[in-house]
């Protein structure tokens, strides 16, 4: 089992822990899984390897526009978001990863939970650049998240979408 990375760690240390993360993402996704048992796995791989993140899920596309909660950890989370709202709105609407520093100066940002402070959320794209999910990680510190996060979580989520090109849909 992976060890937690502390809050306060740095650069060099969080690159080697990713790097970690993502070879054992790697090697269980590579059991016959489906969509959900893949996403479900990827979060807890995520949610129990780092300090910093709260709360850490996936939000599934099930309709032009809407996205509904999928697999995740940490306190409950809102269960439908469209695309016209709220950072993962924003993330699934220009197909871009939003890095929030301080979630109170992003306009429209939904409050599942009033200790978040930052967040960032990746778009989980498919084939032809159509949203599938978004990946959502929220932290109780401010400016939580780097380029070193990006990089990676943004790597998970086309590791994802190679193996589950379809939208998901039970
Ligand atoms: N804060 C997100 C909503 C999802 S929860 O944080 C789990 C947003 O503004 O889209």
């Amino acid at each position: 089992m992976l060890e937690v990375l502390p809050r306060q760690s740095e650069p060099m240390q969080k690159q080697k822990h990713y790097s970690e993360v993502f070879a054992s993402i790697q090697s269980l996704l590579n059991a016959d899984s489906d969509w959900l048992a893949a996403m479900a796995t990827i979060i807890s791989e995520l949610h129990n390897a780092f300090e910093t993140f709260d709360w850490t899920g996936f939000y599934r596309v099930i309709r032009d526009d809407h996205l509904q909660i999928g697999p995740y950890q940490g306190t409950h989370g809102c269960l439908d978001i469209p695309f016209s709202r709220g950072v993962c709105g924003a993330a699934a609407r220009t197909k871009m990863t939003q890095l929030v520093d301080d979630v109170e100066k992003f306009p429209g940002h939904i409050a599942c939970s009033s200790s978040t402070r930052s967040e960032i959320v990746i778009p989980v794209l498919g084939k032809k650049g159509e949203v599938l999910a978004v990946l959502d990680v929220d932290s109780n510190g401010l400016a939580a998240f780097d380029a070193i996060d990006q990089h990676w979580l943004e790597s998970i989520c086309q590791l994802y979408a190679m193996r589950y090109p379809q939208r998901p849909s039970v």
